[in-house]
């Protein structure tokens, strides 16, 4: 039987050199598919702004949203690692908002750990959060929720100064309490370099073959979302196509009379029938 992946499975896996798989999920039915195919955890990212809501950016999510969709998540996942993602604005104000607003994802939604954006700048939030018993997922790189600030969604860390930052930011999450880091769309030989340098696991989404594991959002992944696909992104399915062929058969179907067939339809007794007329 599998067992349940914990933060303390993470740090083993970099002790052991074993890669991390982790994908993201919004809902019970994909939940239960991703932890019964043995992911080790599970990322209730604010990438649903994107692929679920529709949102040209992930800074429209809210914290409420985050837990309705940790809440159906945590119902379908027994042993992949439960990890929601802190939206935009929800940890930025005060490191008292930013851990109630943490706590709130653990106790309402259900998740065992948070994922929080942002190196230098957050570390003493991050800290209040570990303190408090939160398990933290650092993310640097393309950071999504700055898209504004990066003047839209650009590969990070090419010039020295940047990845200078960013190596250093790795370091500093490292000793802020992170119990991983997501490195997302960084050239792959700065990964490699962050990777060796921090003790906790790194996760790549963008980020070359050398970290610790890896993250893809879902719907990229299956081929379900079809506005765009990012260059880091293996489709292993085309799920628009099936869907789409899917849905245009059952409409087909229902206009020409073809669905429900027999065995899609309950009888009744012919005796009770008569009695209606
Ligand atoms: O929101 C998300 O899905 C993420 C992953 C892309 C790492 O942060």
């Amino acid at each position: 039987m599998a067992q349940k992946f914990t933060v303390k499975s993470f740090q083993e896996a970099k002790e052991n050199n074993r890669k991390i798989s982790m994908l993201t999920a919004y809902d019970y039915s994909m939940a239960k598919m991703v932890d019964a195919a043995g992911i080790d955890s599970v990322l209730i990212g604010d990438s649903l702004g994107m692929v679920f809501q529709g949102h040209e950016s992930t800074l429209p999510v809210t914290v409420d949203e985050i837990i309705y969709h940790t809440k159906a998540v945590a119902r379908g996942v027994k042993n992949a690692l439960i990890v929601a993602d802190m939206p935009f604005l929800s940890y930025h104000i005060s490191k008292e908002e930013a851990v109630r607003n943490a706590g709130r994802m653990i106790k309402e939604g259900g998740a065992e750990a948070v994922k929080i954006e942002g190196g230098a700048l957050f570390t003493e939030t991050i800290k209040a959060i570990v303190d408090a018993q939160i398990p933290v997922m650092g993310h640097i790189g393309l950071t999504p929720q700055s898209v504004n600030a990066f003047g839209g969604f650009k590969v990070q860390g090419r010039d020295e100064q940047s990845a200078k930052r960013l190596l250093e930011d790795a370091k500093l999450l490292e000793k802020a309490g992170v119990f991983a880091i997501t490195l997302e769309c960084i050239p792959d030989k700065l990964a490699q370099l962050i990777t060796k340098s921090v003790s906790i696991p790194t996760i790549g989404i963008g980020a070359g073959k050398d970290c610790d594991g890896q993250v893809l959002v879902i719907n990229d992944m299956l081929g379900m979302f079809s506005d765009f696909v990012p260059k880091f992104v293996k489709q292993y399915a085309k799920l628009n196509v099936e869907i789409t062929a899917a849905v245009r058969s059952y409409a087909s179907d229902v206009k020409e009379g073809r669905f429900p067939a027999d065995e899609h339809t309950f009888d009744m007794d012919s005796e009770v029938l008569k009695k209606l007329y």
